[in-house]
This record gives structure tokens, C-alpha cells and sequence, in this order.
């Protein structure tokens, strides 16, 4: 693998997978593999979960790891090519990343959307200068428009999970927030499940909240959310700004947040979701605290996830 920045950077899920949940029973079995090997963290927005998932990875694998809160403690970054560089960004991507790219044997950067130009954000122009700029292989830890470490602790979790012998019927629900967030956690799920395909898969959301067809081609889309919601074996709960009138919430209808009643319409399901969670907006405290919840897992498979990535870079440099 020389970076990863979506599913297309996989050659095969279920063998990444596999590769995790074997570290998830032996967290040290490649210890040696980055020895006096360095990973650079670089953070232009928040996290706890991704930042700390990815040290722990990292150090299990014997690599050195360092995170640099860019956003905090940088000098502020210009991405724009041919840029007159008088306002307030200090240095540019062409010369900072070269740099980091002679500190590191693997950078992960972690860069939000703007949320205001949907065509800037989806040109994922942070993500692709480092690509190619640094000169080392990149993971992301969170793009403008992906999460692809989320999405392959999300599949593992699932994988994890489901004991039949049938395909799961995993449920995409949006769910009210009170503030515009990203599409990137649904858009990379939609993409690893599609691409995946071993799922009967489903996305439900209010009408105005489609999602880029690029990642939601193969699933079925409804509107109406208890429809949606009838036999799934998984929900996975999240919010995300509209796409086509973008960055914008449309509707808040707390009647989208999943209760123990809509629960009743599915198999037992169990229910994901990335965190972190606005408790009591985007799902209950009752489902919160049920046994049906694998928050508490799935977070704690991002370790799993992280280790199996950057096992397959490692392999490489
Ligand atoms: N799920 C996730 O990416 O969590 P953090 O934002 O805390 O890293």
C-alpha cells in the first residue's frame, strides 16, 4: 500500500480486515516492523479518537510516533497554488511538506472541510498536496470528504459481530445536530460498504440530504426512516450537512434521532456510530447505554484498524 486515502487504496477489504482483528488477538506480533521508524501526525482540526487510535497503532508496530497540532501550534498553511501570500497563511504546503516528508517515514494528516465551497472541499486539496509534496506515503486520518480509517474499523466491527451465515442489511440513518457537519463519515461508509458489497445495504435520510452519488451508487435510498429501519442487523447513526445546496442543515426534526420504539422495527439491530455523539440530539441516552450499542467497541477497534494500514505501508518503504 503507498497511502490511504479512500477504499481505492485496498486491494482486498477482507484481507485488511482479517489483518486487524489477528493484531486485535496479538497487538505485538510486528513489533519489530517499524523499528527506528518515525510517523508523523499532523492535526489541522480536533480528535481524541483518531490521533490517540493511530499513536497506539503506531507504537505497536515500534515506530516512533510524534503529533504536531498544526492548527495550534503551526505556522498557518497556504494550499492555493501561484497564492500572493499576504494575508494571514505563513508558509506554503510546497515548502512545509518536503520538510516533514525528511522528518517522517509516514505522515497522516487530519483536515476538515470548509463547508462553503463544496467544489474546493470535494477537490480534497489539503490531502492531495501532501501526496504530492512530501515525497512519503500519506494516511488519512479524516479528509474534507473521507474517513477511511473510520470506515475500515467500521466493516470490522461489523465483521466482527455478525455470526450468520446471510448478508447483514446494514442501515446509513441520518440523525439531527446542531451545527453543519461534515459528509465525510457517511460518504466513506457509503464507499467501503458498496465496495465491500457483501451487505444488503440501505441509507435513510430527510428529504435535501442525498449524499454524492460517487460513494452512494449501489445502496438503496429512502426517505421514510422506518421503512428503512425494518429488519436491519446494524444502524449506523450519523449527521451530515446537505450536499447539493451545500454545508447547510435543511432540517433538524428530532423525530430522526433512533429510540429504543424505532429500535423494535429491526432485528435486534445493533448500533454504531463514530463518535463523538450529541447525546439525547443525535441518539438517545436509552440506546446510548443499551447492550444493542457498539460504540464503546467500535471506537476501540480503531487501533486495530490504524495497525493493520500502516503494517501494509511499512511492508512498502
Ligand atoms: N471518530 C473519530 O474520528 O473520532 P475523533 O474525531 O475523536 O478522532
Amino acid at each position: 500500500m503507498k497511502n490511504f486515502i479512500s477504499v481505492n487504496d485496498v486491494d482486498d477489504i477482507n484481507a485488511l480486515v482479517a489483518k486487524a482483528l489477528a493484531y486485535k488477538k496479538k497487538p505485538f506480533a510486528d513489533r519489530s516492523l517499524g523499528t527506528d521508524k518515525r510517523i508523523g501526525l499532523l492535526f489541522l482540526n480536533p480528535s481524541l479518537r483518531t490521533r490517540l487510535s493511530t499513536q497506539v497503532a503506531a507504537k505497536n508496530l515500534g515506530m516512533e510516533a510524534i503529533v504536531f497540532n498544526v492548527d495550534k501550534e503551526g505556522w498557518a498553511l497556504e494550499f492555493e497554488e501561484g497564492a500572493i501570500m499576504s494575508g494571514h497563511t505563513v508558509e506554503h504546503v510546497k515548502d512545509a511538506a518536503p520538510i516533514l516528508g525528511q522528518y517522517f517515514d509516514i505522515l497522516c494528516i487530519r483536515t476538515f472541510p470548509s463547508l462553503k465551497n463544496r467544489e474546493d472541499d470535494y477537490s480534497e486539496l489539503v490531502m492531495n498536496s501532501f501526496v504530492q509534496y512530501s515525497g512519503v506515503p500519506i494516511v488519512s486520518l479524516e479528509s474534507a470528504t473521507l474517513h477511511p480509517l473510520q470506515s475500515l474499523t467500521d466493516i470490522l466491527t461489523i465483521k466482527e459481530t455478525f455470526t450468520e451465515i446471510r448478508k447483514p442489511k446494514i442501515v446509513l440513518s441520518w440523525a439531527p445536530h446542531v451545527k453543519p457537519l461534515p459528509q465525510c463519515v457517511a460518504n466513506s461508509f457509503a464507499q467501503w460498504v458498496n465496495a465491500w458489497g457483501s451487505a444488503d445495504f440501505v441509507i435513510t435520510h430527510p428529504e435535501h440530504y442525498e449524499l454524492s452519488e460517487m460513494y452512494t451508487k449501489g445502496a438503496t435510498i429512502v426517505t421514510d426512516q422506518n421503512k428503512a429501519l425494518q429488519g436491519a442487523d446494524y444502524i449506523y447513526v450519523k449527521n451530515w450537512s446537505t450536499y447539493n445546496d451545500y454545508g447547510k442543515i435543511y432540517s433538524n426534526d428530532p423525530a430522526w434521532m433512533l429510540t429504543e420504539e424505532k429500535l423494535q422495527l429491526t432485528n435486534n439491530a445493533k448500533v454504531m456510530h463514530c463518535l463523538p455523539v450529541r447525546r439525547n440530539v443525535e441518539l438517545s441516552d436509552e440506546i446510548l447505554d443499551s447492550e444493542n450499542s457498539l460504540v464503546t467497541k467500535q471506537a476501540g477497534n480503531r487501533v486495530w484498524a490504524a495497525q493493520a494500514v500502516i503494517s501494509e505501508i511499512l511492508k512498502e518503504i
